[in-house]
């Protein structure tokens, strides 16, 4: 059997489902799944939302700069990028080198709605969540944009999500050829 030669790099804002998609993709295609905010974590031994108050997010953005090199070095994988990966642009052309680079989106309002009981992310910190995620959103917009493969996730499942990205023509070239046979002869 031949190695998987891609990683699939889910890219996409805060609470657009990157996580739960990647969970799934990795139990379908039997690909390990890597969380790079998990990473980092195990890396710094401490907490994304401590990195950020006694480091601050320029040392952050650093180590995520580092963990995507490592990471595109080979394929195999499924990674869920942080929300905030995007912005260095470096990391997008690292990732394509070596997988197939989706970005998911949400509308604000939903992706308010998946964040809302959680309190792990420093940026949505704040009294307005909703207000900040507008923001945040429509500073990164340009950054997001650069990646030309996108789902809207507002009003799919998760399962629907992973669907798409399996049916993606570019997502053939993710199984070894013995495995892709067996699948199409069912
Ligand atoms: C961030 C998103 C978070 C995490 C950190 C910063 C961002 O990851 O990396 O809190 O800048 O958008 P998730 O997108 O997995 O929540």
């Amino acid at each position: 059997m031949s190695k998987p030669v891609k990683n699939i790099v889910l890219f996409g804002f805060m609470g657009t489902g990157k996580s739960a998609v990647a969970g799934l993709l990795g139990e379908r295609l039997h690909y390990p799944v890597v969380e790079m905010d998990d990473l980092i974590e195990e890396r710094e031994g401490m907490l994304i939302s401590r990195i950020f108050t006694e480091k601050g997010e320029a040392y952050f953005r650093q180590r995520e700069r580092e963990l995507v090199k490592d990471l595109s070095r080979e394929g195999g994988k499924i990674i869920a990028t942080g929300g905030g990966v995007v912005l260095n642009p470096d990391n997008i052309r690292d990732f394509e080198k070596t997988g197939i680079v989706l970005c998911l989106t949400a509308r604000p309002e939903v992706i308010l709605s998946r964040v809302e009981n959680e309190t792990h992310r420093p940026l949505l910190e704040v009294e307005n969540r909703l207000e900040k995620i507008k923001k945040l959103l429509a500073a990164r917009r340009p950054f997001y944009d650069r990646i030309k493969d996108r789902i809207d996730t507002s009003d799919l499942s998760i399962e629907e999500v992973g669907e798409r990205i399996i049916a993606r023509p570019c997502s053939k070239s993710l199984f070894n050829h013995e495995e892709h046979e067996v699948h199409e002869g069912i």
